[in-house]
Formats: structure tokens, C-alpha cells, sequence
């Protein structure tokens, strides 16, 4: 049985000893081991049944450690570490040496960042090893935000969990790599593009629709509850349409009446997207577990995190 505690010192013990744990960070929960334990990872990768093909992003300290994991860091790297970490910022940089092959799936780049936790930091500052930690949900589901969430998902592959509470930021980090010094958002995020352009000027989203094979991070359904679950723009003729059957409904900041409605989440009735993204996946996972024939989505306004959860709730919806 996987057991919910808060001993930072057991975290330790669990990763010195090679196990994997999971661990929480202000974005979602991770599932974190040591980077330079193939045992570890390979653990990683089995409890998710992720493919060996998705690489995993490294969990720092210190910005001072930056320079053992990258090589040839450019100047815009730079200045986004300064602004947000610790924070939800991963930076995709040329590998060092140093960093396994079993972590980037054999890339010669690297996605690393410094969460933004006070018990994340607690155990990364009392290892000695950087941690790989995709988030800890098996692969294509509903990312944990919850130490609860996680025992859930895995109550016999893991022996711990270590509860930090309800994630702040609630959805992952914004990956950006860079071409020379142009920045490219690789994911949406819990930093919204318009705040790096603050800080870099203009970016480039990169996107599936100009590359193939799809890059790993880009699966388009991604996120999924089990249960039916579209996105729209309009949906009080959604509701209308599909009154016949048991609805869950998640909005941003309106709330809607029909008898077919069972359960609603609305998640900031007063429109604020931090409040928003912080519970989109809780909401997430209560409409799931309740056995409902459809979950419909309200697409929200699209910029700022309003984007960053509108990709979310498309890759929820993708068949
Ligand atoms: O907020 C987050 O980023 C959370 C917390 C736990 O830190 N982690 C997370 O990890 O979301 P994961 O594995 O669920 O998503 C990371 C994405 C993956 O889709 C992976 O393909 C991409 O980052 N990625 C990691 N390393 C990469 C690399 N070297 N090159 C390209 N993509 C990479
Ligand atoms: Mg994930």
C-alpha cells in the first residue's frame, strides 16, 4: 500500500536507496527519481507505461547547478531562469555530457527547471543527484495536483507519496527551447507567453501542424478523463443537443441551468485565470469519478492562461 506522508527525511531515504516516490511541485505532482539511477527511471517509465521514446524533464536545486546538465546555454535562457525560477519555466537546452541517454531518449537536448515547492526544494536540496520527474499520472491521463490524486492512481506501484497540498499553479510548466536566441514555446503553460515576451520579446509557437513526427510533450489527446468529454464554444445548445443524458458541465466564470445537469464546476466565478488553472484538474477528476455519460467543456477566453488551459481542455477532448 502506498503510504501519504510529509517526512522529508524518508523522501531522502526513498531516493538514495534508488526507489521513485512521488513528490509534489507548484505545477502538478511529479513521480521523481534520481537521474542517475537507470533503475530508478526505468521505474519511472513502467508505473507510468510511458514509451521509453517521451524523455523526462530534470529537477534542480540551484541555478548554480544549471551548467552540470547543459551546455552552450544562450543568453535568453539565461535571463528566463533569472525571472522565473524556481518556477513553472522548463528550458529544452543542449544536453551535457553528464546526462544519461535513458533521460532525453537519446535527444541531444535536455528540459530542466527548478520547481517552485517548499518541500520539493526541501528533498532537492537534500540529495545529491538531480530527480527526472514526469508528472504522476499513468501516461495520457488527467495530471495529479493532489497528494491523493496520485495514491489513487497508483496504490500499490509506488510506496510513498509526500503531501505538499493542492498544487498552486495547477498545470505544468511552459517548456520553451530556443533557436539561437529565438525563443520557442514547445507547451503552453503556467507562464503565459505574454509574460516571457516581457521578458524576450516576440516568440514563436511551435506546433504539430508544421512537423512530423509529432514531438514527444505534443500528443494531441493527452489529459483525458475516461468519461465523454467535448470542448465548445457554445454550449448551451450542447446542453440543449444532449439533454437526454447524464451531463457534467466545467466553466470558467458562468454558471448554466438544465435538468440534464447532474454536477458543475465552474471554476472562478469571479473570472480570474490563477484561480482557474489552479482547480482545472481536481474539477477534472471529480467529474470523471462520477460516472457520467458526458463532460462538457466551455472553451475559455484564449490568451493568457486562458490558452495555456484552452490546450488543455482540446488535447482532454481529442478521440
Ligand atoms: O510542470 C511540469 O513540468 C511537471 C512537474 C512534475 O515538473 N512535469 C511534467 O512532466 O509535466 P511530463 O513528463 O509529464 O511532461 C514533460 C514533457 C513531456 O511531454 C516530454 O516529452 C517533454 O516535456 N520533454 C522532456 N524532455 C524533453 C527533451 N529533452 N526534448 C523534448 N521534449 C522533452
Ligand atoms: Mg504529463
Amino acid at each position: 500500500m502506498i503510504q501519504i506522508s510529509k517526512n522529508i527525511q524518508l523522501a531522502v531515504d526513498l531516493l538514495n536507496n534508488e526507489e521513485i516516490i512521488g513528490f509534489p511541485t507548484e505545477t502538478v505532482y511529479g513521480l521523481a527519481g534520481n537521474i542517475f539511477s537507470e533503475k530508478a527511471v526505468n521505474s519511472i517509465f513502467d508505473v507510468k507505461q510511458r514509451p521509453k521514446t517521451n524523455p523526462l524533464i530534470v529537477h534542480i536545486a540551484k541555478i548554480e547547478h544549471l551548467d552540470k546538465i547543459a551546455n552552450e546555454i544562450p543568453e535568453n535562457a539565461i535571463k528566463l531562469a533569472n525571472t522565473f525560477w524556481p518556477g513553472p519555466m522548463t528550458l529544452l537546452l543542449k544536453k551535457n555530457d553528464s546526462i544519461p541517454d535513458y533521460i532525453t531518449a537519446g535527444k541531444d537536448s535536455v528540459a530542466v527547471r527548478i520547481p517552485n515547492h517548499t518541500m520539493a526544494l526541501e528533498i532537492l536540496h537534500a540529495i545529491d543527484f538531480p530527480l527526472a520527474a514526469p508528472s504522476a499520472n499513468p501516461f495520457g491521463m488527467i495530471s495529479p495536483t493532489t497528494a491523493k490524486h496520485v495514491a489513487d492512481f497508483f496504490p500499490n506501484k509506488i510506496k510513498a507519496v509526500f503531501d505538499g497540498g493542492d498544487c498552486e499553479n495547477g498545470i505544468e510548466s511552459t517548456i520553451v527551447g530556443f533557436d539561437n536566441e529565438n525563443v520557442i514555446v514547445y507547451r503552453l503553460g503556467a507562464i503565459s507567453i505574454e509574460n516571457i515576451e516581457k521578458i524576450v520579446g516576440t516568440t514563436t509557437q511551435f506546433t504539430n501542424e508544421n512537423h512530423s513526427p509529432v514531438a514527444p510533450g505534443m500528443m494531441k489527446k493527452h489529459y483525458a478523463p475516461n468519461t465523454n468529454f467535448i470542448l465548445t464554444d457554445k454550449i448551451s445548445i450542447e446542453i440543449e443537443k444532449n439533454n437526454h443524458l447524464r451531463i457534467g458541465i466545467l466553466t470558467f466564470d458562468k454558471n448554466y441551468d438544465s435538468s440534464a445537469i447532474l454536477h458543475k464546476e465552474i471554476l472562478s466565478k469571479s473570472s480570474n485565470f490563477s484561480e482557474a488553472s489552479k482547480k482545472l484538474y481536481a474539477a477534472m477528476h471529480r467529474l470523471d469519478q462520477l460516472d457520467l455519460d458526458l463532460i462538457i467543456a466551455e472553451r475559455f477566453p484564449d490568451y493568457d492562461l486562458g490558452k495555456s488551459i484552452n490546450d488543455r481542455l482540446t488535447r482532454a477532448s481529442e478521440k
